[in-house]
Parts: C-alpha cells; sequence; structure tokens
C-alpha cells in the first residue's frame, strides 16, 4: 500500500504481469482520489482488472503466455482457486459481522459475499435493463456469488449450492455460463475476454472436459440460457453507479424458495456449503 495507494503497479488481481498502468486517467476514471480512498482493497484490484481490461481493447495488447501465468504460482500467498472470503489477497483478513439465526440469501449477499457481490448486482442489472427473463436475471444475479468460497471450477460450486432452492433452467445457467466464457458466440453478443487472455494465458486451451462440457451445451435445447449470463457477465467496475441489492427482492422472492430454517440449517445435502460461508473462521 503506501503512498502508491497500491493501485499502479502492472500486476493484475491473479499477480499477472500487465502493461503500465496511466494512473492518472485510473484515478480519474474512479471519480478522484477522495473516491479511491474509500475503496477496500478488493475493490481496488477489482477496478485495476476491469480498467486494465478496457485500456488493453485500445492499447497494443501484449498478454502472457500460459507458461508465465503458471511461473506466478509462487509468488502468491495464496491460490488462486480459492474464494476471497477465505484468504486475504492484501493484508489480514478482517472481522465478519454476526449472520441472523435464519440467514436468507438475501443476508448472505450483504455479509458474506461481498467480494462477489458488485460484479453479479452489475450483471442482474444489465440483464433487467435489456428486458431479460426473471430466470435469467437471477442466474446473473447468482452466477459468481460462490467465488467467495472457490474460484476453481465456479460455476459447477455456484449451480450446486443454489440447486435446491431454484428452477432446473436457472441451475442450468449458472452451472454452464463458466464453461461458455471460453467460447465466443459473436452472433449472440459475446467475444472471447482479454480478461482471460490475461488470466490463463494467450495460449491457453481448456482442457478435454471442458471442451466436452461445451459441445454438450452447445446443442442444448436450454444453450441460451447459460449464453446470456455470459452476455450480461460484466466486469464493469463504476463505484459511483452502485447497484441495489432491493432492485431484485421481488425477483428472488418469486423465483427462490428460501427455506424456513435458514440457507445451511434446512437438512439439505448441501448446507454444509452454506454454513461454511456463514463461518469461514471456523477452524474445522
Ligand atoms: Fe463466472
Ligand atoms: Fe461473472
Amino acid at each position: 500500500m503506501g503512498e502508491n495507494n497500491g493501485i499502479d503497479q502492472p500486476i493484475s488481481a491473479q499477480g499477472l504481469p500487465l502493461p503500465a498502468l496511466d494512473r492518472r486517467k485510473f484515478i480519474a476514471g474512479l471519480g478522484g482520489a477522495a473516491v479511491l480512498a474509500t475503496m477496500t482493497a478488493e475493490q481496488k484490484a477489482d477496478a485495476l482488472e476491469a480498467h486494465l481490461n478496457e485500456t488493453l481493447t485500445t492499447a497494443k495488447k501484449t498478454f502472457p503466455t500460459v507458461a508465465q501465468v503458471n511461473a506466478q504460482i509462487n509468488t502468491r500467498t495464496y491460490r488462486r482457486g480459492v474464494g476471497k472470503l477465505f484468504a486475504g489477497q492484501e493484508g489480514n483478513v478482517g472481522y465478519l459481522p454476526d449472520m441472523p439465526a435464519k440467514p436468507t440469501l438475501t443476508d448472505f449477499i450483504r455479509l458474506r459475499l461481498e467480494g462477489s457481490r458488485d460484479h453479479c448486482l452489475q450483471s442482474a442489472h444489465l440483464a433487467k435493463s435489456r428486458g431479460m427473463d426473471e430466470e435469467i436475471i437471477l442466474a446473473c444475479l447468482l452466477h459468481d456469488l460462490p467465488m467467495s468460497l472457490m474460484r476453481s471450477e465456479h460455476g459447477f460450486w455456484s449451480a450446486q449450492l443454489f440447486e435446491p432452492y431454484v428452477s432446473e433452467k436457472i441451475t442450468f445457467a449458472i452451472r454452464h455460463h463458466a464453461t461458455l466464457r471460453f467460447f465466443p458466440d459473436e452472433k449472440a453478443g459475446y467475444e472471447y475476454p482479454d480478461l482471460y487472455r490475461n488470466m490463463y494465458g494467450e495460449d491457453y486451451v481448456p482442457p478435454a472436459h471442458v471442451q466436452a462440457e461445451y459441445k454438450m451445451v452447445r446443442a442444448h435445447r436450454w444453450y441460451m440460457l447459460p449464453r446470456l449470463v455470459t452476455v450480461n457477465d460484466l466486469y464493469s467496475f463504476d463505484p459511483n453507479a452502485k447497484v441495489d441489492l432491493r432492485e431484485f427482492e421481488d425477483i428472488i422472492g418469486r423465483h427462490f424458495r428460501q427455506p424456513r430454517e435458514g440457507l445451511g440449517f434446512d437438512g439439505s445435502n448441501i448446507a454444509h456449503m452454506w454454513r461454511s460461508i456463514s463461518n469461514p473462521d471456523s477452524p474445522l
């Protein structure tokens, strides 16, 4: 941190080498130094990543190779697959607020899933503003939330966590969105993101099981469900344009079956996952 505010180093949130940053332009884009001072380390890292991604679309593009990405592994105190709720990426982790006795989805989003919340709110807001179906809007709202728990294979973790409480279509959309992110569909309005060229390396080829999943989903009658999640999967970060969770209260009420006992206590076979999110400080 220190006098440079921790944001002008040309290294992505994933610890990858990135092009030099025009620091003044970046800070101005956030709304100035005053706004910057109110941002958490995570928000700064996300903003930096989004800014660099944007810059890369106009500047001369340089991306690391898969070998360069892999060479970064032992430069971090955490592994890239772990959720931000469990591993501080900069400094120590903080104290967490208490959870209510019967926590709802909204409680989890407010009190535990901060690291993945804003991106999901923005995606859902975009889907809503485009007049998409409520199930797509909810899929967008939920799609990356469990990344606070686990980033690696997050489409599957997300789908599993929400499966008992949402429709099969929403589960399908969430489960497969992550794989569709690797496969462009320009007709549907989705291009391969430069962000991935940075995160995975420009010569990255998805492994066989991901290719097979794509093939299955591409031919599936519900293909457009996860595809629409990717189309609204925005990484823009604007601290001045906060999306309010209350905007989606009605949609959550209509499409998310909140268990009476509270998430984590309904006896479902994934209830422990909610309890892990609730109590990430528990040693066992
Ligand atoms: Fe995702
Ligand atoms: Fe996403």
